[in-house]
């Protein structure tokens, strides 16, 4: 049975930044308390013309290109997403359509924040049955549109940016090697975004009520969170026949410090175990445990041959833990030109429109 290893990483934040004190001038808040409560001190805002798409695709490719790969070799994309740019088309399609990889099958994953954890070992799976032998995996958001700037209780947290793991298949040990997912959907209300979807469509009532914004109980998710995250890392780690000594790195969903050390405390680690950024990203939901993994993996942190736990929770309710031990390139003969040409692949999916133009006029009509 091959081995799933994650052998390309990459992330694309927006440049613009949000502080704690620009918050401050739009909602009654400040910087001391969003600090102390959350540890959170700026996160970035995609611009107009940025989508979960675009980041997930300049993410996608500096993954390619860590891993050596081209985007035609990827069999399978799954982009987990809490802020998808439509209900369809998904937006694992438009990002294979960005980055050119014809001969991919493209689905979006929807499990919250811990979508990226779901995704990942879904990828792991599907290499590890044979079906397949590269993967991509992104976690991508741009949430801020989703955010009520008025709700001092929500604007605060969320941040936008993208992460996007390579995994290919080999024969030799390593790389992902277990995953727990869970969920209690009696906790949905808990934090959701009631409006968009069938049972309350986008109407005019719907978006004067706000309900198309995300809500939240942030008290019971804290709770929920708290109890969790100490609770699935033991479980994965449990099925990997590892224990808590033998890692190295516990990559947590980036939502809140304060829901960091309690898992820390649970499991009577160091906090200098744990991979954090929040204080510069806030919590960007799908594309936090990527973007930390790739941040520490780019600094040298997290080594080939580490072992890590990456563990999330989120809406839905969701929750999940996931080991690997990291792996990086594989070895490879052929070079990989480094990722660039976006015009040529713009060129070509415009071609593609035309095509499909013209033989839609060529056609014979059927009745
Ligand atoms: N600035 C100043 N004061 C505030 C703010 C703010 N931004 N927000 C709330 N307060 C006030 C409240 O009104 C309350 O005042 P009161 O005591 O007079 O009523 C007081 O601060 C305490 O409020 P709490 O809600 O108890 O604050 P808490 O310490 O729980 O922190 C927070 C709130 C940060 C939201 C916390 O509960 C939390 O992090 N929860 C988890 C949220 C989370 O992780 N969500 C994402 C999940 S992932 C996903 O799937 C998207």
């Amino acid at each position: 049975m091959p081995f799933a290893h994650i052998t390309g990483w990459g992330m694309s934040v927006p440049e613009a930044v949000l502080t704690n004190d620009d918050l401050a001038k739009i909602v009654d808040t400040n910087d001391a308390w969003i600090r102390e409560r959350t540890g959170i001190r700026e996160r970035r805002i995609a611009r107009e013309n940025q989508f979960p798409s675009t980041l997930g695709a300049e993410a996608a490719l500096k993954a390619l290109e860590v891993a050596n790969v081209q985007p035609t070799d990827v069999d399978l994309i799954i982009c987990a997403t809490s802020s998808p740019e439509h209900i369809f088309p998904a937006t694992a399609c438009l990002i294979q359509d960005l980055i050119g990889a014809d001969k991919a099958g493209a689905f979006d994953l929807s499990a919250a924040c811990s979508g990226f954890i779901y995704a990942l070992n879904m990828a792991a799976q599907s290499i590890r049955s044979g079906s397949i032998k590269t993967a991509l995996v992104i976690g991508t958001e741009t949430l801020s549109r989703f955010v009520n700037w008025k709700d001092r209780n929500t604007c605060i947290l969320f941040g936008d940016g993208a992460g996007a793991f390579v995994l290919q298949a080999s024969e030799q040990p390593g790389g992902v090697f277990s995953a727990v997912m869970r969920s209690d959907g009696s906790g949905g209300d808990l934090l959701s975004i009631p409006a968009g979807g069938s049972r309350h469509p986008a109407t005019e009532a719907a978006i004067h009520a706000g309900s198309h914004y995300i809500h939240m109980d942030g008290r019971e998710v804290f709770r929920f969170a708290t109890r969790v995250m100490a609770s699935s890392t033991k479980e994965a780690l449990d099925v990997a026949g590892w224990t808590v000594d033998q890692i190295q790195h516990i990559v947590p969903h980036q939502a809140n410090i304060r829901i960091i050390e309690a898992a820390a405390r649970g499991l009577k680690l160091p906090m200098d175990k744990f991979v954090v950024n929040l204080e510069r990203y806030g919590n960007t939901s799908t594309a936090s445990i990527p973007i930390a993994t790739v941040e520490a993996a780019t600094s040298g942190r997290i080594k080939p041959g580490d072992k890590l736990v990456m563990v999330g929770f989120g809406g839905g309710l969701t929750w999940g833990a996931l080991t690997a031990e990291w792996t990086g390139p594989l070895p490879s003969e052929r070079k990989v030109k480094p990722q660039k040409g976006s015009t040529l692949r713009r060129a070509r999916s415009f071609l593609r429109r035309i095509l499909r133009f013209i033989d839609g006029l060529l056609s014979p009509r059927e009745l």
